[in-house]
């Protein structure tokens, strides 16, 4: 650091001075008198990269984080030299870079400050370490408002909160614990009613500060590394978490099974607990698609091995369970026993592939196995040879999904919970300590088991589940939010949970149902299914040590209500997958916070409960006992009860009924829903007719269906349908518009469109310009009519 002394011999001149500045094509290059460098890159007109080097020079740039599929272009790039400061404008926004203290302004092209450097770049030297301590402040407006972060057990504004980035084993955590079992560093800062987005792509542990410390300053630094971050602008909040998706990427389509009802507990064993688990299911009809074998499924808990007695012959299991239309899923975790008989631990060893700690021996901690060693995934071959261990489970035995558990590295009876922090990393040819690989490590093992799984279950569609992530870490799996509690105050983290991963970048996201730890009960397990079938995973689990779990295990009253939504959930099927494709094409995540879908609407700025599923439904759980309704806020538009049909106009609160049988749950007019018949799990029935409620509208809306295969790749070449409704409402007319793409030929021919909220009888029907007969469209009093799925204009006019 610069001394006073040494500031005050220069006279008032800042030692972050510029002295000179570059241009290489995209890139703006300032360095100050004291031998900072500030780099600027120009991604897109909207997305600006910052880094900032302390002494001259750059460290090899290198990152997890970043897609290899990021989209970059831009339209403009323009520096003017100015006094006193430097101006580059694009497209979209100005950047103002101070000549004589280096510090940023960024705005509109109507000069709305969108964000502002307060001691923008400053650091520490890291004595201990070496390094600095890398840190960024900025101005933090009143009026300004702050989301996404991850998974952050906190209200969904983080403005006022203090958090840390350092991926952690948070058993039974509360709300408001830092760190827990993410490190997603990025924020969307809305400022009155214009969005931007920073991405801090940093992986030491991070920090940020909300306008905590200072009410008036935002900040965030890193424990070591690089100040690296990239600015989004929007200005709405979808272009942000657009531009963060692209730069991150996105998964590939999962396959349908893995969008169904999935069970689990810690740990059902043996086979015939299994098997017996699976039928219960079919007995009492209630949808499953997917049943989870925890740590017990292995011999003395060690990785790609099975307990002969509990499982003499996994291959045969999986087979009969595949019969009645269960996948199995199975736990790796990443601590290897130490045992000098088992193949894994040779293999490792023989090749060298184990972390070790700074002087050489190996770092060793205790996890379910007792002593293991941990390989170090951020080596390329490491992550080759982890995902080459896979092939035995699921291309032999015919395991359709694995999940990564403990991958922050979780580590026993060590106060820190995790490796220490002189074990070294390959980091891809960047060798670091744990400082830096840490919150990576889950990441890069997730990574190394989703290329063994996708190779192995060719042709169909791997899945994969993790519990640590890193900014990224989407692309190659679905993640839920670790050990969570049975309590009511949990069931209402688990909704900003997924709200807030969902703004994160990262949809594919569920809680354990019920909660992990104790026991919920039924009125709390019952409501908790009410939420989650609206969440994007979707699976029940707990650590079984107080009591059963199961959809049936709190009596028939709670069974059936739990049937019933698991029901709409298989019968919500397509629009899901269909929201799935929109957030992988489009970046628009799954779920989305109220702020996020009005961020005109100040009334949303601070709320927490009500969140959108998809585009068109609303969604408001019940989140306390005994509960007969609750208050809930409608957003702009109207919006239908799903249950009663009754319309709400939006921009209020009200009281709403929720009975225990019943979630508030609406859709928006004009919204054409897709709905697949109730099936036992994916693929069971031949899907005959494609029902869809549609909701009248006066004026527009759009709507659309995406379908394909349901697992392969096919869709890749063009074997897909996505079918784009645009339905025009007016007095005594409803027109419906379908625009075709792709050429996936659907099992069915005819939609069953159900019409909710019709203000006329229907008096005429015109398919594609011609009259047609009511009997050969089914017309059903003034409800549903059938008609062929391929009609282009579809026109109900009154009586
Ligand atoms: C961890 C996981 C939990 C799992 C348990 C045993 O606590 O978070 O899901 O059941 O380990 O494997």
């Amino acid at each position: 650091m610069i001394t006073n002394t040494e500031i005050e011999k220069r006279g008032n001149q800042h030692p972050n001075h510029i002295v000179d500045f570059k241009q290489e094509n995209r890139k703006l290059l300032f360095t100050t008198q004291n031998g900072v460098v500030l780099e600027i890159s120009i991604l897109r007109d909207s997305v600006v990269r910052f880094r900032y080097a302390t002494e001259h020079v750059f460290e090899p740039d290198f990152s997890y984080a970043i897609s290899d599929d990021v989209n970059t272009g831009f339209n403009q790039l323009d520096v003017q030299d100015e006094i006193p400061e430097y101006v580059i404008t694009t497209n979209k926004i100005k950047i103002f870079i101070n000549k004589s203290d280096l510090k940023v302004q960024i705005t509109d092209l109507e000069d709305n400050v969108l964000n502002e450097d307060e001691l923008g770049f400053h650091w520490e030297e890291n004595y201990d370490y070496g390094g600095n301590i890398v840190k960024m402040s900025k101005i933090c407006h009143s009026g300004e408002s702050y989301y996404g972060m991850g998974d952050k057990a906190s209200h969904t504004n983080l403005k006022g909160k203090r958090l840390n980035n350092w991926v952690t084993d948070s058993y039974a955590y509360g709300k408001d614990q830092e760190p827990l079992y993410k490190a997603i560093p990025f924020y969307v800062g809305l400022k009155e009613s214009i969005a931007y987005g920073i991405f801090f792509d940093n992986s030491f542990s991070t920090y940020f500060d909300f306008a905590n410390e200072k009410r008036n300053v935002t900040s965030f630094w890193a424990d070591g590394g690089e100040m690296n971050y990239y600015f989004f602008y929007g200005p709405k909040m979808s272009q942000v978490v657009e531009a963060y998706t692209d730069l991150t990427g996105v998964p590939e389509l999962p396959p349908l099974w893995a969008l169904g009802f999935h069970q689990s507990k810690w740990s059902y064993y043996p086979e015939r607990n299994v098997k017996k688990i699976a039928s219960t299911f079919r007995k009492l009809n209630i949808p499953c698609d997917a049943i989870y074998l925890d740590i017990d499924y292995m011999e003395g808990f060690r990785c790609f091995t099975w307990n002969n007695r509990y499982f003499p012959n996994p291959k045969k299991m999986v087979q009969d369970l595949e019969k009645d239309g269960f996948k199995v899923v199975t736990m790796i975790d990443p601590g290897i026993k130490i045992d000098r008989d088992y193949w894994v631990y040779q293999q490792a060893m023989d090749h060298g592939f184990f972390c070790r700690r700074a002087d050489g021996p190996h770092f060793k901690g205790k996890v379910w196995p007792g002593e293991c060693k941990f390989p170090d995934f951020t080596n390329p071959e490491v992550r080759e040879w982890w995902a080459g261990l896979y092939k035995e489970m699921i291309a032999e035995i015919g395991v359709r999904g694995v999940w990564n558990d403990m991958n922050e590295p979780a580590v026993m009876e060590v106060p820190s919970k995790t490796a220490n922090l002189d074990v070294r990393h390959d980091y891809d040819g960047h060798p670091c300590s744990h400082r830096k690989a840490h919150n990576v490590y889950g990441m890069q093992m997730v990574r190394a088991t989703y290329e063994g799984i996708k190779k192995y279950t060719f042709p169909r569609r791997p899945f994969v589940l993790t519990r640590a992530a890193y900014s990224g870490t989407q692309r190659y799996c679905a993640t839920w939010t670790g050990d969570n509690v049975a309590t009511w105050e949990h069931l209402w983290i688990a909704n900003v949970q997924m709200q807030r991963m969902c703004m994160s970048g990262y949809s594919f996201v569920g809680s354990d149902i019920g909660g992990f730890a104790e026991q919920p009960n039924g009125e709390l397990f019952a409501r908790w299914v009410q939420l989650a079938i609206f969440h994007p995973f979707c699976r029940v689990h707990s650590s079984g040590d107080h009591g059963d779990q199961e959809p049936w295990s709190f009596g028939e009253e709670i069974t059936n209500i739990v049937r019933k939504y698991i029901e709409l959930r298989y019968q919500l099927l397509p629009y899901l997958y269909t929201m799935f494709y929109k957030y992988i094409n489009n970046g628009m995540p799954m779920l989305q916070s109220l702020v996020f879908y009005d961020q005109e609407d100040s009334q949303t700025h601070f709320r927490t409960d009500e969140f959108l599923f998809g585009e068109h439904m609303l969604v408001c759980p019940v989140q306390e006992p005994n509960a007969q309704g609750r208050r809930m806020y409608f957003p702009k538009g109207n919006w239908f009860s799903y249950w009663t049909d009754e319309v709400i106009a939006g921009g209020v609160e009200r009281w709403v009924p929720a009975e225990l049988h019943k979630i508030p749950l609406y859709v928006k007019e004009g919204a054409m829903i897709p709905k697949y018949p109730v099936q036992q799990y994916v693929g069971e029935k031949e899907i005959k007719e494609l029902r869809i409620d549609v909701y009248y509208k006066e004026g527009i809306e759009n709507s659309s269906v995406y379908e394909d295969q349901q697992d392969g790749y096919d869709y890749k070449k063009g074997r897909f349908s996505l079918r784009k409704f645009r339905l025009r409402g007016k007095e005594n007319e409803l027109i419906i518009q379908q625009f075709k793409d792709g050429n996936f030929t659907t099992s069915y021919t005819t939609f069953k469109l159900n019409f909710h909220g019709l203000p006329f009888t229907i008096g005429t029907v015109e398919v594609d310009n011609e009259e047609v007969d009511f009997s050969e469209i089914k017309l059903n009093g003034n409800n549903s009519i059938e008609v062929s799925k391929d009609f282009t204009e579809l026109h109900l006019i009154g009586k």
